[in-house]
């Protein structure tokens, strides 16, 4: 992260809890129903936006509205991958775009998964979020702006055994909030990639039960809650950050997590 930029911006970070209004934003979270995503509805929606999230289930949707409680959250009933359902999503326009929804598997060294369950892979985690992305670009461009953020992970930038196409798929990724910068950061588009560390989800219990690399030996109890990277989605998406719009972020980063007021990693 650029540290300087940080500090211009936010010199008194230290001093007082960050600018957390999103009144009058509507936001869309894809893969909402749970993990990172649900969390990230509620930090939103807290915040004071209006906030959309897509699930693939209709007992997803059920599940997150009683997760939520009072919180208002609206539930969509779409499969990322469906270009129809997408493009019939975005009939209304977003101010915010989190392309959260991923899949991990398939979980397997090379030789050992087949080009079809690559291909889903790649297909949910980049080329779903690309179409998003189209899809709120069009719409943020001719209103003057938007936000979007694209969950990375550390698995953009180092590959982990059995993880092929996971790490592939991220790493384009990271590759798509780099050219989204480049030829719409002057119209107003804030793209952020942010890596969300190492989170207990049900990701992380599949993670776990594959055996198959060094993330998946983590105890449970050494992985982060969901609201960690939530509030700090949510925090991203005010003007307090504009300064490392078409960054690739990462929780860990110290300067980051005080400017979105959380606690310092032990
Ligand atoms: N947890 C971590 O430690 C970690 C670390 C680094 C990055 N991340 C990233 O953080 C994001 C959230 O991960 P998580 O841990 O919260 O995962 P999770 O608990 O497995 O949740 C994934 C979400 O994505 C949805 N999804 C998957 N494929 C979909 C599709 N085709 N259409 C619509 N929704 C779909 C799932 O819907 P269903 O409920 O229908 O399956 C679910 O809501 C992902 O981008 C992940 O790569 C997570």
């Amino acid at each position: 992260m650029d540290r300087h930029a940080l500090l211009r911006l936010n010199p008194t970070r230290h001093c007082r809890r960050p600018t957390m209004t999103l009144t009058g934003k509507t936001a869309l979270v894809t893969g909402g129903n749970r993990g990172i995503g649900l969390a990230t509805v509620r930090a939103l929606a807290l915040a004071g936006a209006a906030v959309h999230f897509t699930s693939r289930s209709a007992a997803g949707i059920a599940a997150a509205q009683r997760a939520l409680g009072d919180i208002p959250a609206t539930g969509h009933l779409v499969n990322m991958t469906d270009r129809l359902a997408m493009t019939t999503l975005f009939d209304q326009p977003f101010d915010i775009l989190v392309n959260n929804a991923a899949i991990i598997g398939p979980i397997g060294r090379i030789l050992d998964v087949s080009v079809e369950d690559w291909a889903l892979n790649i297909d949910t985690n980049l080329t779903a979020a690309f179409h998003a992305t189209q899809l709120a670009l069009g719409q943020m461009v001719a209103r003057g702006g938007g936000t979007i953020i694209n969950i990375s992970s550390g698995a953009a930038h180092r590959p982990q055994e059995g993880w092929s196409a996971y790490c592939a798929g991220k790493a384009g990724l990271a590759m798509l909030t780099r050219a989204v910068h480049m030829e719409y950061g002057d119209q107003g588009i804030r793209i952020f990639g942010f890596a969300p560390g190492v989170v207990d989800t049900d990701m992380q219990g599949t993670i776990r039960a594959s055996g198959i690399n060094p993330v998946s030996q983590l105890p449970r109890e050494s992985l982060a809650p969901a609201d960690h990277p939530a509030r700090a989605i949510a925090w991203l998406c005010t003007p307090a950050a504009d300064a490392l719009a078409g960054q690739e972020l990462d929780i860990r980063a110290p300067d980051l997590r005080a400017a979105a007021d959380l606690p310092p990693l032990a």
